[in-house]
C-alpha cells in the first residue's frame, strides 16, 4: 500500500494569454473548476499508474463541508483510494487554488489551506495502522509543516519508505545582518530531513531550501543530499530530472513534449515514480516511468484531468 499524506484542492483555473502585472486587469479565455491539491494529484498518480492489479492507495488528508469537500472526495473514491482518513471538519472551508495558465502552458498558483491547514497529529495518530500497512509513506508542504514532520517520524520509525515533496518551499529565514554569510544548509528540520528517503524537489524549491543560486542544481542537491536525506531528485521540466542518489549522482533527459499545462506534471513524475517503486522496480526505472508520464500531464490541460493512466504510457503518444 501506499499512503499519501497531505493536501487537498479544489483548484479555479484561467487560461491567460500572459502572467498579468501587478495592478492590470487581464482578459482570461476559459474557466474551469478541476480537483486538484499536490497530495490528492499525488494519490490519483500513485493510483493511475500502478503496475499491477492492486493500486492499493490511501489518502490521510483534510476537507471542509462544502460543495467542493464533496466533490474533492468523490473524486478520489472514483480512483479506487481509500478515504476512510480524509476527515471532513465541520463549518470549514475545502482547499482551493487559484491558478493562471499561460499561453506557453506555464502556471502561477496561489492556494488558500483552508481545512488542509487543520491536518493535525492526531489524525495521523488515527491511521497509524495504514501508515503500518504501507511500503511508500507520500508527503508534501501543503498541510502544517508540525504534522508532516510528526508523519515522517511516525513513518520512519515504522520502517517505511519516506517520500518527500517539498512544496511550496519554506521561504529562507533572512540571514541577520551584518552576520557573515551562513554556510549553506536546507532550511527545513534537519532531524525531519534525515529521515527522507526521497526529497523531490522542483529547482526553484531545490534552490531556496539549499540556499544556492537558481540554476545551481548539482549544489542545491548535494547541499540538501548533506542534510541528511538519503537520495535527491531535482525535478527540472523540460531538461530533464537531476538525481542526487546514495550511489552517485546522474541525470536523467526529459521526454520531449509540446507543453500545454504545465499544473501537476511534478505531481504526476512523484506518482509515477512511487507507483514503479512500490511495485519493486529498480530507481532508474522509477524515474523513468515517471518522466513519461509527467510528458503525458503536460500535454493536457488541468492537475488530475491530465494525469494518464499506465496503459496510456505505452499507446500512441502525445510526445513531440
Ligand atoms: O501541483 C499542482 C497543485 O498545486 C494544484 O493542483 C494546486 O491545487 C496546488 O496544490
Amino acid at each position: 500500500m501506499i499512503v499519501v499524506i497531505g493536501s487537498i484542492n479544489m483548484d479555479l483555473v484561467l487560461r491567460v494569454p500572459r502572467m498579468p502585472a501587478a495592478g492590470e486587469t487581464l482578459c482570461g479565455s476559459a474557466f474551469h473548476t478541476i480537483p486538484g491539491g499536490k497530495g490528492a494529484n499525488q494519490a490519483v498518480a500513485c493510483a493511475r499508474l500502478a503496475a499491477g492489479h492492486e493500486p492499493a492507495v490511501a489518502m490521510i488528508a483534510c476537507l471542509g463541508d462544502d460543495d467542493f469537500g464533496d466533490t474533492l472526495r468523490a473524486a478520489l473514491v472514483a480512483e479506487g483510494i481509500d478515504v476512510s482518513h480524509v476527515s471532513t471538519i465541520a463549518g470549514v472551508a475545502s482547499g482551493v487554488a487559484a491558478i493562471l495558465v499561460d499561453a506557453n502552458g506555464q502556471n502561477s498558483i496561489v492556494i488558500a489551506g483552508g481545512a488542509n491547514d487543520l491536518l493535525a497529529p492526531a489524525h495521523i495518530d488515527a491511521a497509524r495502522h495504514l501508515i503500518a500497512q504501507a511500503s511508500i509513506v507520500v508527503l508534501q508542504l501543503e498541510t502544517p509543516l508540525a504534522t508532516v514532520e510528526y508523519a515522517i517520524n511516525l513513518a520512519h520509525a515504522l520502517g517505511k519508505i519516506v517520500v518527500l515533496n517539498p512544496a511550496p518551499a519554506p521561504a529562507p529565514a533572512p540571514a541577520p545582518a551584518p552576520a557573515p554569510a551562513p554556510a549553506p544548509t536546507a532550511n527545513l528540520p534537519p532531524a525531519m530531513l534525515a529521515r527522507v528517503d526521497y526529497l523531490i524537489p522542483n529547482e526553484i524549491e531545490a534552490a531556496m531550501l539549499a540556499g544556492t543560486a537558481p540554476d545551481e542544481v548539482m549544489a542545491a542537491a548535494a547541499v540538501l543530499r548533506a542534510s541528511g536525506c538519503r537520495n535527491v531528485l531535482v525535478t527540472l521540466g523540460a531538461k530533464g530530472v537531476h538525481a542526487a542518489l546514495a550511489d552517485g549522482a546522474r541525470a536523467f533527459a526529459a521526454y520531449p513534449v509540446a507543453a500545454v499545462d504545465t499544473t501537476a506534471a511534478g505531481d504526476t513524475f512523484i506518482g509515477g515514480f512511487v507507483a514503479a517503486l512500490a511495485a519493486g522496480e529498480p530507481v532508474a526505472d522509477a524515474i523513468a516511468l515517471g518522466q513519461r508520464a509527467a510528458a503525458w500531464s503536460v500535454a493536457r490541460h488541468g492537475a488530475q484531468t491530465s494525469i494518464p493512466h499506465r496503459h496510456e504510457l505505452f499507446d500512441a503518444t502525445p510526445l513531440a
